[in-house]
């Protein structure tokens, strides 16, 4: 079993270059499956997720390749149309498959992603949104779902809750069907722009992503793409609370700044200082943060619910009691306790967080239970007193291309381990 082993204390000093999106690059791969042709994709991260999507593209009868950050991938043969639930098991956003291969080959079988570790994640939305284009969804006598759609006509849908899944997946049937779709209180986060602008470069005719209208004249056709996928902006976020929490000075390359508003405000709030432009931001960290009155998640542009773990990290040291609140899932606390484990002092209440800001961290072991949770130990490790020892480390790879080297290069003292 590989674990982080952490000597807390050095400050981070120097550059890192972000990777492409996790978030981007999922439903993108996916997208490449509607055209009967090549996609050629850069800037993809080598993380765990986009390694299983890829296994998911082979088995569904797409050739793939991997070189360097580019997937190319050609879906001109025929493709299965039943989703083994080992791979919905594996990785939840698998559920976008549902978009894309009933656009292509209008049916489909794929089993519910049920439950997670960050609490209840239904998916009504995707439901009743291609239900709404004419898809027929019954359960068969497994409880797989069977898709099967005669036509797909476009049509007027309202988001009761602008989930970003349930976006990507109606914007991707609604691409082949016949006629115009909207989607309205759309999820308005940058990855969905970026899926719009990788499907409208292989020829789809969708705009208003970004906003919370998204306009969609299904097309009979693509075309070959060649494609660039957005840095990730919580993997930019990540780096920099790495700054704040340990009084660093970090450039952060590859980003786009203004997708990271939300963060930079924040960070600016509890006193650490940032210069920017359009494409590097540098953050400096200050002695010791400032605690906040209160933070609460939302949908973009909101502050993300996937930066709220590694800010909890970082607020464990403040000056003062700041009040986190987790809107968007109903469990996403449970590196708190882990972080209490080191001495933090943060009492949960439902969706609410308390944190009172401690002198400083202790190192122990501690245990990654979900992705960005991790991430979050890894960041309260490099600021404790001590030795702390992450484990649990194989849901960080999901997201973060070898992030022990990354934090290494800015002098953290940081190495993967057997245990
Ligand atoms: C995406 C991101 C994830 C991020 C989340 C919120 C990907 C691959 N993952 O996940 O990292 O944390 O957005 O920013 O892009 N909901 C329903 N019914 C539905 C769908 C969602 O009730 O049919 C609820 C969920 O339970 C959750 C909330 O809506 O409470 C947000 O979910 P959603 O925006 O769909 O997130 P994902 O697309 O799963």
């Amino acid at each position: 079993m590989d674990v982080f082993k952490i000597y807390g204390g050095r400050k981070l000093r120097g550059e890192v270059k972000i990777q492409g999106s996790k978030n981007a690059v999922l439903p993108i791969l996916v997208a490449t499956m509607l055209h009967r042709g090549r996609s050629i994709v850069h800037n993809c991260p080598r993380i765990r997720d986009v390694f299983i999507m890829i296994d998911i593209l082979k088995y569904l009868g797409c050739k793939v390749e991997f070189i360097d950050d580019t997937i190319i991938v050609d879906a001109s043969g025929d493709l299965k149309t039943e989703v083994p639930t080992q791979f919905v098991s594996q990785m939840r956003s698998s559920i976008f498959l549902m978009g894309a291969i009933i656009g292509r080959e209008r049916k489909l079988k794929i089993s519910y992603p049920g439950g997670c570790d960050i609490g209840h994640r239904p998916i009504d939305l995707h439901i009743k949104g291609l239900r709404k284009l004419g898809v027929e969804i019954v359960d068969d006598e497994n409880g797989l779902m069977e898709c099967v759609a005669q036509d797909l006509k476009g049509c007027e849908i309202h988001l009761d809750f602008p989930s970003v899944g349930a976006t990507e997946n109606i914007m991707l049937a609604a691409s082949v069907a016949e006629g115009r779709t909207i989607i309205r209180n759309a999820a308005k986060e940058p990855e969905i722009m970026d899926l719009q602008n990788f499907l409208n470069s292989m020829g789809a005719k969708i705009y208003g992503a970004g906003s919370n209208t998204i306009f969609i004249e299904g097309v009979k056709k693509f075309k070959d793409v060649e494609y660039k996928i957005i840095p990730d902006r919580i993997v930019a976020g990540t780096f920099m609370v790495a700054a704040a929490i340990t009084a660093g000075d970090v450039l952060i390359k590859n980003v786009v700044v203004e997708h990271n508003i939300p963060v930079i405000t924040k960070l600016e709030e509890c006193g650490c200082t940032l210069y920017y432009n359009d494409n590097e931001l540098r953050v400096i960290g200050p002695k010791r943060p400032k605690a906040m009155e209160i933070i609460k998640t939302l949908p973009y542009p909101g502050f993300p619910t996937d930066m709220q773990p590694q800010m909890m990290a970082l607020l464990s040291i403040a000056s003062g009691t700041s009040i986190i609140y987790e809107s968007i899932y109903d469990s996403r606390f449970k590196h708190a306790e882990e972080l209490n484990k080191m001495r933090a002092d943060i009492r949960i209440d439902s969706r609410i967080a308390v944190v009172r800001g401690v002198d400083k961290l202790i190192g122990t072991s501690v245990v990654a239970k979900d992705l960005r949770g991790g991430a979050a130990l890894t960041l309260a490790g490099l600021a404790a007193r001590g030795t702390t020892i992450v484990e649990g480390i194989h849901h960080i790879d999901r997201g973060y291309q070898e992030l022990e080297k990354c934090l290494q290069d800015l002098g953290a003292e940081i190495e993967r381990t057997s245990y």
